[in-house]
């Protein structure tokens, strides 16, 4: 087909209210090619438009292949998939910029959002890719705030088929760090799920949500929908960004706040990632135990100035935190992504010490105390093997008697 042909089309398509089924285009192909299309040809035509009009155009593949986390396109000619291994650069390539704005302002469209010279960010869930086996979170910049042309990241969430079950059977979480976290739940301690980018944070907050009992009502707040637990009580508060004209804000902040007059037996903060740290560490020291949240850090030790640094955007100061903290929370969990994949890294408890400041005390390691550099040697911060094994069995106690009580 001819550019100038398809361009048409688009345009007509572009009008067009109902859903682009392949009847829809195939009528547009005729009507603008003024009829003189053979059938063979309208056929043809039509696999290239639906490839470019439908799910998500000529990311689907990328998307749907078995394994896939992030697709990543950076220009035409750039696309990057994560398919669990790190990224690598993938076949696929777009015609040119044009295209690759179209499909973001399709997929935009699709997830209800705005994406334009006005409004040239977007955020959003796509529930209607990959023939509903997974969702799929959209977000895109346009160009000049993109300055090398219009970028999109999409990830794909499987929740559902990653409970804590499926993780420890697939070996992201070894068989004692299952009984620890089993027990957190159990005991209803506050935890903090930690990791760097991508780490599989919010995969294992919920799939460790999926097993807080039935009784339990869980009320979750989160910057976008992705925590989706196989539980059935749960209530998600989203959050969402101003509008153009600069109004109608709803901070994590306010809903963290409303949750506390939900009648919540846990509140969750899907990333912990602003002043409102400040709003849940007091929720969590009001008599609300069991919450959770995830929380960027390279590992559990980096928690507590982690939370320091956001604290102080809410303007809590340093010793504050750290008595609020060691009050509110009581578990790190720490994720990582290993040339084995992603998977429970360490286990850490919080404490705090003679000077009330908190910190990381590791009750379990996947590799051990020396984390996998020297096998029953030192490993940084003097940890033993020795040291490992009393701290874990003090913490199995802590997990012992919060169960009971
Ligand atoms: N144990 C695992 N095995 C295989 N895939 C996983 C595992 N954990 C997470 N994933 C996949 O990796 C991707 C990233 O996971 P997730 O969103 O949980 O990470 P995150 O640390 O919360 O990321 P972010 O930093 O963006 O918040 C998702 O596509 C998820 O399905
Ligand atoms: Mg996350």
């Amino acid at each position: 087909m001819s550019d100038s042909l398809i361009d048409r089309v688009r345009e007509r398509l572009a009008a067009e209210s109902a859903p682009l089924r392949p009847n829809v285009v195939a009528a547009a192909i005729r009507a603008e090619s003024g009829g003189v299309l053979g059938d063979t040809e309208v056929l043809s035509n039509l696999r290239v438009l639906e490839t470019e009009l439908t799910g998500a155009g000529v990311l689907e593949p990328l998307l749907r292949a078995e394994g896939t986390t992030d697709v990543l396109v950076t220009s035409p000619e750039s696309v990057w998939v994560d398919d669990g291994n790190g990224l690598r650069r993938s076949g696929i390539r777009f015609a040119d910029e044009a295209a690759v704005r179209r499909l973001a302002q399709r997929l935009a469209a699709a997830a209800g959002k705005r994406l334009d010279d006005a409004q040239p960010w977007v955020d959003g869930q796509l529930a209607d890719i990959g023939g509903g086996r997974f969702t799929v979170r959209l977000h895109a910049v346009l160009p000049p705030v993109a300055a090398d042309g219009t970028c999109l990241s999409l990830r794909v969430l499987r929740p559902a088929a990653q409970d804590l079950a499926a993780l420890t059977a697939a070996g992201a979480i070894g068989a004692q760090a299952r009984e620890l976290i089993d027990g957190i739940i159990a005991a209803r301690l506050a935890f903090l799920v930690s990791g760097g980018t991508g780490a599989g944070k919010t995969t294992l907050l919920s799939a460790a949500l999926g097993a807080v009992p039935a009784s339990e009502r869980i009320v979750c707040v989160e910057d976008a929908a992705e925590l989706a637990p196989r539980h059935p009580h749960l209530v998600r508060l989203v959050a969402r960004g101003a509008n153009v004209e600069g109004a109608g804000e709803i901070t994590l902040r306010q809903l963290v706040r409303q949750a506390l007059r939900m009648r919540p037996d846990r509140i969750v903060v899907g990333e912990v990632r602003g002043a409102e740290v400040v709003d849940l560490l007091a929720a969590l020291n009001t008599g609300h135990d069991g919450g959770a949240g995830t929380v960027h850090a390279n590992s559990p030790a980096e928690v507590p100035a982690r939370l320091e640094a956001l604290a102080a955007v809410g303007g809590l100061d340093r010793g504050a935190l750290h008595s609020q903290l060691a009050a509110a929370v009581q578990a790190v969990v720490h994720v990582s992504r290993g040339p084995a994949g992603r998977r429970v890294e360490e286990i850490a408890q919080l404490r705090r010490d003679g000077s009330g400041c908190c910190y990381a005390v590791p009750v379990w390691r996947a590799d051990g105390a020396a984390g996998g550099l020297a096998a029953g040697g030192l490993a940084a911060g003097g940890l033993t093997d020795a040291g490992l094994a009393e701290a874990g069995a003090s913490f199995r106690r802590l997990i012992e008697s919060r169960r009971r009580s």
